[in-house]
């Protein structure tokens, strides 16, 4: 019996998955590197700061201290941050909305489980902030999904069993973190071909969440 649902937020929830996207590719070329692509993008879905940093630096040849790395990490959140100045309501992603009016009248808890931690940042400029039960993000956690850690303090939070949460993912990384958290998943964008996920949807838009026994029994 499903009593909650765990919402990952960048790719999910709202279009900054873009942001982090573009703010990766302005340090990239600032750092010479000109061929940093979104196929390279995909696989810092999900993963924290620091490791994304790493599918960055990867693509160079030069070696780097973990001190530079922090300020590399800070100059790309300062850039990623600016380009948050007009995020507002509009950015968030077609089918949300009546998903989360959905889970309302079900009864069904919801919370956020997202590796960020511009996530309160995020949730007020988009006036999200108060809808949900429970926020975890990366200003919670020390582990960084595949780790389930972020899930399950979601899901402690809320005071639900895991085996009762269904997360909503768009990224390998979080896909995993929510199988070896034993709850199930709901693979949406760019995870939509991954094979561990329960149910997949291009976007919440086009999932019949109507239909699905997970909330109609
Ligand atoms: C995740 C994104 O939600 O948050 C990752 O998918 C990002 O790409 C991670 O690296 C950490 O975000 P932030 O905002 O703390 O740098
Ligand atoms: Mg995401």
């Amino acid at each position: 019996m499903v009593e909650a649902v765990i919402f990952d937020l960048d790719g999910v929830l709202v279009t900054t998955d873009e942001f982090h996207y573009l703010a990766w590719k302005h340090l990239a070329e600032e750092l010479g590197i000109h061929n940093f692509t979104k196929e390279d993008n995909v696989r810092q879905r999900g993963v924290s700061r620091m490791a994304s940093l790493e599918v960055v630096l990867e693509k160079g040849d030069k070696i780097y201290t973990e001190e530079e790395k922090l300020e590399l990490a800070d100059k790309k959140n300062n850039i990623y941050v600016a380009s948050l100045k007009d995020l507002s309501p509009e950015d968030i992603l077609p089918g949300v909305t009546r998903f989360l009016a959905f889970l309302k009248e079900k009864g069904i808890k919801t919370a956020i489980g997202s590796a960020s931690k511009n996530t309160p940042l995020i949730l007020e400029k988009t006036g999200l902030a108060s809808s949900f039960d429970a926020i975890s993000c990366g200003l919670d956690t020390t582990k960084s999904k595949p780790d389930p850690e972020v899930f399950l303090i979601a899901a402690s939070k809320l005071g639900v069993a895991p085996e009762n949460c269904v997360v909503v993912e768009d990224s390998d990384a979080g896909i995993q973190a929510a199988k070896s958290g034993g709850m199930y998943a709901l693979a949406v964008g760019a995870a939509k071909e991954n094979p561990l996920a329960d149910c997949a949807a291009e976007s919440l838009d086009v999932f019949s969440f109507e239909k699905n026994g997970w909330f109609c029994e």
